[in-house]
């Protein structure tokens, strides 16, 4: 289900009349402007500012509790999903009011997004912060002022925040390296010469994944990353960085994605090299469960492997209710499970997963 037949779901023909361009509802990117969505009926809005902010008032018995979800950027596959779990789960609960705002890969915005939700006076905040460094004060600040705060997937700084819940990347990132290091014994690469494809750089999962990594081919030294560069999480980014990558290394057996949307831009790119795709291992990280995402890539043989990379946020609004609702005390980190898709596995995990 899209965002926004979770929207229509929800009962949102109020502000789908409104117009998709002013809302969170809407696929494109918003770029320089704060969009927040929430599940009930009423929108206004203010476009002549920098910001365009669109609120709702509540209505029945809706919005005990107003939650304010923080999502880095809406552009990437993976955060849509993110943002379409937390939709669901708190659809299941009609207590629960969330306000969505879109900070289009931009940290300024993102800060400006959470300083507008802490003059809503939302009663929790979830964030899913676009850099660490400078998202870190803005979610102290929230959580000094008594706002629980639900950190999800990239971490912030300090310990100014209620619990974190993701996976682990330094773990997943082990087995991607594990996974290079026994394909290129099975294949006898002598050297393995591996292209490496990094997130953003200030968002930790990218270290995480690439200390991992470096620790999991360590068990055959034949395995060896000969380039790396960074393509900001984006397929988009990936694909000049990935033609120049291949254009520079001409000679690589494999090519290390630190997400699967990169490592999709670079089979594009080794295909428009006139590279032979079945001598090359692609790998990926996140393994979505969509027509596009990477388990069907697997199932359909472009990427070799690649990691179920959970959003956890259907988990977010689990904590969200124990703890606005149960006034339970929260665990200070919920690691989630990853699972290896690989060809053997891919069509029963995508069945698993939801997969249609
Ligand atoms: C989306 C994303 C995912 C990745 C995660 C890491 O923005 O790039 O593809 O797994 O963020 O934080």
């Amino acid at each position: 289900m899209t965002f926004a037949d979770q929207c229509r779901a929800l009962g949102l023909s109020g502000l789908l009349a409104f117009g998709l361009a002013l809302t969170g509802c809407n696929q494109a990117s918003t770029d320089n402007t704060s969009s927040t969505t929430t599940n009930s009926a009423t929108a206004s809005s203010s476009s002549n500012s920098t910001t365009t902010t669109t609120t709702t008032t509540t209505s029945g018995q809706k919005g005990t509790y107003l939650i304010g979800m923080s999502q880095a950027n809406k552009g990437e596959p993976w955060r849509q999903a993110m943002n379409d779990q937390i939709a669901a789960a708190a659809a299941k609960h009609p207590e629960l009011q969330v306000v969505f705002a879109d900070a289009a890969q931009n940290n300024a915005k993102q800060v400006a997004d959470v300083e507008n939700f802490i003059q809503q006076g939302i009663k929790l905040l979830i964030i899913s912060p676009n850099e660490a460094a400078p998202l870190t004060d803005v979610v102290a600040k929230a959580y000094d002022k008594g706002i629980p705060v639900i950190v999800l997937d990239r971490e912030v700084n300090g310990n100014k925040y209620t619990m974190w819940i993701g996976a682990d990347n330094t773990a997943i990132g082990k087995m991607a390296g594990q996974f290079v290091a026994k394909w290129a014994k099975d294949n006898k690469a002598n050297p393995c010469n591996v292209l490496e494809i990094r997130g953003l750089e200030g968002t930790p999962p990218t270290k995480e994944r690439d200390n991992g990594f470096r620790a999991g081919i360590a068990a055959n030294p034949a395995v060896k990353i000969i380039a790396q560069q960074t393509a900001n999480w984006t397929r988009e980014r990936a694909i000049p960085v990935s033609q120049a990558m291949i254009q520079a290394n001409p000679n690589f057996n494999v090519v290390y994605g630190e997400n699967d949307p990169m490592a999709e831009a670079a089979i594009i790119s080794a295909k428009n090299a006139n590279k032979d795709l079945s001598k090359i291992l692609f790998v990926g990280i996140d393994g979505l469960p969509t027509p596009d995402g990477g388990i069907k890539s697997v199932m359909n043989g472009r990427l070799g492997v690649t990691y179920v990379y959970p959003t956890g946020g259907a988990e977010a609004i689990d904590w969200a209710v124990k703890i606005l609702e149960q006034k339970q005390k929260p665990p200070r980190k919920v690691v989630l499970k990853t699972e290896e898709v690989n060809k053997s596995n891919a069509a029963a995990l995508y069945k698993k997963y939801g997969g249609k």
